[in-house]
Parts: structure tokens; C-alpha cells; sequence
């Protein structure tokens, strides 16, 4: 007994090392998509999530991320409080989630799929609503790396960039490049605009094994 504990709290000690990546807080609060670690990086977390469904605006081009999000966040709050074609409420679950993609040379460097994650109790029957999709993930993967404060183009930028760094010579690397998805990268965002304070965001690089 003593020596089990001894030893996880070695182990919990050796990864506090570099556990800068731990759950969200605001996920104390909402329901926000469970996921196992599979690694504890420098730097980096890598998760599994397993089957999770989003309900998604389709890609909103802009100049921004700040702009984009904030019309992408008010169709679906707008969806949760029942503006859907079943007239439903759905409980406010985390995070937003702002998937950044490359445009195709057009006028706007980026375009933006903004999505929410629908709790558990409506993935299987998500109301449906005009202009809006259900995105169904199977398993999927996620480099991650936290940082707090309002999300901007810049510290977005900044923070996936550190992330690919951070995952460059890894083993994960290879399979991120040639992952199916096409977006540079996505921003998780589980604070609410009037959370002034210990807001927490995560940049994701989503991929399949
Ligand atoms: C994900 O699926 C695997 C395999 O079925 C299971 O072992 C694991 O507990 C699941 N993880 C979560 C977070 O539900
Ligand atoms: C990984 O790092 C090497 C050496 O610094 C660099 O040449 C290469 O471009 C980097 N690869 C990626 C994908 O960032
Ligand atoms: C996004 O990807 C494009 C090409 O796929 C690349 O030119 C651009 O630098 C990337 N931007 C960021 C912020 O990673």
C-alpha cells in the first residue's frame, strides 16, 4: 500500500514536470468531450477523443478569428437556446472550437469552421437548423497546447507555431503531416467573452492513426 502510493505520487511528481496541459477548469462546470491521454510531451499533450459530435457553422471567411468567431458563437447560442427547427434547448457544453484553414488564394487568408460540442444526452438526435451542419467525429487524435487570455490572429499564430515546434522530431509528427484534415490548426476556446480572468484555450492539431 505505502509503496503503491509512494509510487504514483512519484510518477504524478516526474510528470508535473511537464504536465503544463491539465483539464480545462471551465470543464469542472460544463460538460465538455472526455478524451485519454496519451502522452504527456514537452510542451505537448497528445489525447484520443473518442466518437464526439459538434454542431458547426459552415467556413465563415473573414480577416479575423476574433470577427469570425464572434458570428460563428452567435448562430449556435442562438441554436442552443432553441432557435432550431425542433425548437429545443441544449445545455451550453464546451469548448468552441474555430478550425483555421488555409483559403484557396481568394481575397481572405483564412476561413473558419466555428463549432460547438453538443453534450452527450443530444448527440444522437442534434436538432437540426437551417445553415448549420452535425459534424460526427470518430476517433480522432489532438496535439495540444494550452495558453490563457482572449484568443487574437496574433497569440493564435504564435501558439501553433510553438506547437508544431514542439511536436517536430517526435513520432507524432509524420502522422499530423498526413493527416486528413486540412485546416492548420484549431483553437478551443472554454471560457465565456465575460470571463475576464484564468481563461483557458488550447491550439489542437488533429489527426488519425
Ligand atoms: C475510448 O475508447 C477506448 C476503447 O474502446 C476505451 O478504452 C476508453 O476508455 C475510451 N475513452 C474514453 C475517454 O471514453
Ligand atoms: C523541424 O525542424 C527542422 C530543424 O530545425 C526544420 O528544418 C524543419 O523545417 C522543421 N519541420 C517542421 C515541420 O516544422
Ligand atoms: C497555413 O497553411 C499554409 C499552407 O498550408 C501555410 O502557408 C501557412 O503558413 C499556414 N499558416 C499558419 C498560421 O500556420
Amino acid at each position: 500500500m505505502k509503496i503503491s502510493l509512494f509510487l504514483s505520487v512519484l510518477t504524478v511528481s516526474i510528470l508535473g514536470i511537464y504536465s503544463e496541459v491539465n483539464i480545462p477548469a471551465p470543464c469542472k462546470r460544463i460538460e465538455c468531450p472526455i478524451y485519454d491521454v496519451i502522452e504527456n510531451g514537452k510542451d505537448y499533450q497528445i489525447r484520443r477523443y473518442n466518437s464526439s459530435v459538434w454542431i458547426s457553422n459552415p467556413p465563415i471567411r473573414q480577416f479575423s478569428i476574433v470577427t469570425a468567431n464572434a458570428i460563428g458563437v452567435t448562430r449556435l447560442f442562438r441554436y442552443i437556446q432553441g432557435n432550431n427547427d425542433n425548437k429545443q434547448k441544449i445545455e451550453m457544453a464546451g469548448p468552441v472550437l474555430s478550425e483555421v484553414i488555409p483559403s484557396d488564394g481568394s481575397f481572405f487568408k483564412y476561413s473558419y469552421i466555428v463549432s460547438f460540442y453538443v453534450p452527450k444526452k443530444n448527440q444522437a438526435n442534434p436538432p437540426p437548423a437551417k445553415g448549420l451542419q452535425v459534424q460526427r467525429w470518430k476517433n480522432v487524435y489532438a496535439a495540444v497546447r494550452q495558453f490563457s487570455g482572449f484568443v487574437n490572429d496574433k497569440n493564435v499564430a504564435e501558439q501553433a507555431a510553438a506547437l508544431k515546434d514542439s511536436i517536430n522530431g517526435t513520432k507524432w509528427l509524420s502522422a499530423i503531416e498526413k493527416s486528413h484534415k486540412a485546416s492548420n490548426f484549431s483553437v478551443a476556446q472554454y471560457n465565456s467573452p465575460i470571463e475576464l480572468f484564468n481563461r483557458v484555450n488550447e491550439i489542437w492539431l488533429l489527426f488519425e492513426l
